[in-house]
């Protein structure tokens, strides 16, 4: 059953940034988009890249390792919208960041 999980503080994850958070056996990636901050799965599906350790730019991360780009908003790959990683709800409770997984 899906549970909101303190993964992060705002101060964790700059603006344009992302970080990675393990919690129940899955890599998270969170990432900072103007001050909003979104998550989805840490693992690429291209080869299972670490998207959390990619370069944002504006909502779109790429891919450390290939260069596949994720729209971090709906986890939908930019380059094979067929192509889409988990996303997760995200709270922001006063300076905690909580996911629900
Ligand atoms: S593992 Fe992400 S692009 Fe290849």
């Amino acid at each position: 059953m899906a549970e909101l999980v303190a993964l992060a503080t705002i101060h964790d994850i700059p603006e344009g940034t992302g970080y990675v958070a393990e919690v129940k056996g899955k890599s998270i990636a969170l990432f900072n988009v103007d001050g909003t901050i979104y998550a989805i799965d840490n693992t690429c599906i291209h080869r299972g890249g670490p998207l959390g350790e990619g370069d944002l730019e504006g909502e779109v991360v790429t891919c450390p390792w290939h260069g596949w780009e994720y729209n971090v908003k709906t986890g939908i790959s930019v380059n094979n919208p067929s192509a889409k990683v988990a996303t997760y709800p995200v709270i922001v409770e006063g300076e905690t960041i909580k996911v629900e997984v």
